[in-house]
């Protein structure tokens, strides 16, 4: 069934919104459980479709996972034997190839199918292959599937050629399987990169370095369960810092690590807005005076790459012209011909974007591209003159949990239908 979100644009929005669990560590550190071979409990997972599917794929290869309580799961992998991942969702998503680390670690051998996620450009993994291989690992690539197998596995220095989240998680996995010390140089330095090291010396594994571009993993035998609350999603509270932007409003956001979000608040600082940053919280005053700037997208600590679109809305509303320099995917500005739909012309020219503002947005009927893209429009459309259409709501919802419950709670009027093809019926589900 299509699903669709409807806004009313142009409402006043203020107040306080609160932020979920990281998706891009939770999807990391629910296939590390397959490392623990025990019981493992995860707090503040998101409930997102990616987070559902994997936990399935999970439940395909033998383990226990049960929901205790909201955003709060129990997983046991005691009794997993199976070392192949082969059921047609694991294409559905981009981190279902974290397996490959974590199986190979586990049994000398892994079998998955080949990793999807957002249409955002080339997504090779040559440098997860890299990694394997430095190991001791044989890879095969074959009828849309990737095995691994290793007589042993043993420590070695992987240099990556390109600084990859993935890359450095999915090494850091097998690596966990290794004899001796393995050192990852030019390593990604995410925050979900820590969380996951911070994971893996909770069940046994000795990780030293994280969240800095040298990362050493030493392979140890000895296992145990542990509880661990997955951190706050920095995407999702700088989503909500840019609409906040945009729709030139009063906005706290609860729940972040405010040190995760430097690069963005920097950025938003620089454009005129009033950042107050707390504990645990962010709130963001914009009164529409906004300045033009130019904006590039880096890996951690730079600006990310998975917040472009969002703040290219917020751009919209800035007096004067801002570029934008994608350095991180090769096809990310996808959302560029939804917003000529709403009367705006943003003009690509290459890996640059370049926003001529202040643009008033009128309200259409979009398509999202991808998860982030449904996220901006989605701002797009508070901002827009009348009411927005999104279709192809299937992407958010692989990465933003209640959107609409939350942004009603600001004052949003927003709606969001199930449409039934086979019985033509429409039905408002929040
Ligand atoms: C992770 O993707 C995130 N996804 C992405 O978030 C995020 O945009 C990206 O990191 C960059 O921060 C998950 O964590 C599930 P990369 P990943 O490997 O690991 C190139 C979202 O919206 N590369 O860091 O796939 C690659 O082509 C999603 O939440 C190689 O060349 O990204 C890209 O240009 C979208 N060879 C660059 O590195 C490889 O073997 C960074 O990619 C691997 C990557």
């Amino acid at each position: 069934m299509a699903s669709r979100i409807r806004i009313k644009g142009r409402k006043k929005i203020q107040g306080a919104i609160s932020v979920g669990g990281a998706k891009n560590a939770a999807l990391a550190i629910i296939p590390a459980t397959l490392l623990a071979g025990d019981k493992c409990i995860l707090e503040n997972v998101p409930q997102i479709t990616d987070v559902l599917t994997f936990q399935n794929i999970l439940r395909e290869m033998g383990a226990s996972v049960q929901q205790t309580a909201d955003n709060t799961f129990e997983i046991d992998t005691t009794e997993v034997t199976q070392w192949q991942a082969v059921s047609e969702s694991m294409n559905s998503f981009r981190a279902s190839y974290y397996v490959l680390g974590v199986l190979l670690a586990r049994f000398k051998r892994a079998k998955a199918v080949l990793p999807g996620g957002c249409n955002i450009g080339l997504r090779p993994i040559d440098q997860h292959i890299k990694g394997f291989e430095a190991l001791g690992g044989k890879v095969k690539i074959e009828h849309g599937t990737i095995s691994v197998e290793a007589e042993k596995l043993t420590g070695n220095t992987i240099y990556l050629d390109v600084v990859s989240v993935g890359a450095t998680i999915n090494i850091m996995f097998a690596a966990a399987g290794a004899e001796g010390t393995t050192v990852i140089e030019n390593a990604a330095r995410e925050p979900e990169v820590v969380d996951v090291a911070n994971f893996l010396n909770g069940i046994g594994v000795r990780v030293r370095g994280a969240g800095t571009a040298t990362i050493r993993i030493t392979g140890t035998e000895f296992r145990r369960g542990v509880t661990h609350p997955v951190i706050p999603d920095r995407i999702e509270a700088g989503t909500w810092l840019a609409m906040a932007v945009a729709t030139n409003s009063d906005i706290t956001v609860h729940n972040v690590i405010p040190v995760h979000l430097e690069a963005v608040i920097a950025k938003l600082k620089e454009m005129g807005a009033k950042v107050a940053e707390g504990e645990d919280y962010v709130r963001v005053i914009s009164n529409g005076n906004l300045r033009s700037v130019d904006l590039k997208t880096f890996p951690y600590p730079g600006l990310p790459t998975d917040l472009q679109s969002q703040m290219m809305i917020a751009l919209l509303h800035a007096n004067g012209v801002s570029t934008i320099i994608e350095n991180i995917f090769n096809n990310r500005f996808r959302c560029v011909p939804e917003l000529q739909r709403m009367g705006v012309n943003v003009k690509v020219d290459g890996n640059m974007a370049i926003i001529d503002g202040p643009k008033r947005l009128s309200g259409s009927v979009v398509y999202a591209t991808d998860l982030r893209c449904a996220a901006a429009l989605i701002i797009a459309g508070l901002c827009a003159e009348g009411e927005t259409t999104i279709e192809n709501i299937f992407h958010l919802d692989r990465g933003y949990e209640k959107v609409v419950k939350k942004l009603r709670a600001l004052g949003a009027d927003i709606v969001r239908e199930t449409y039934d093809e086979l019985n033509d019926q429409m039905t408002i589900i929040d």
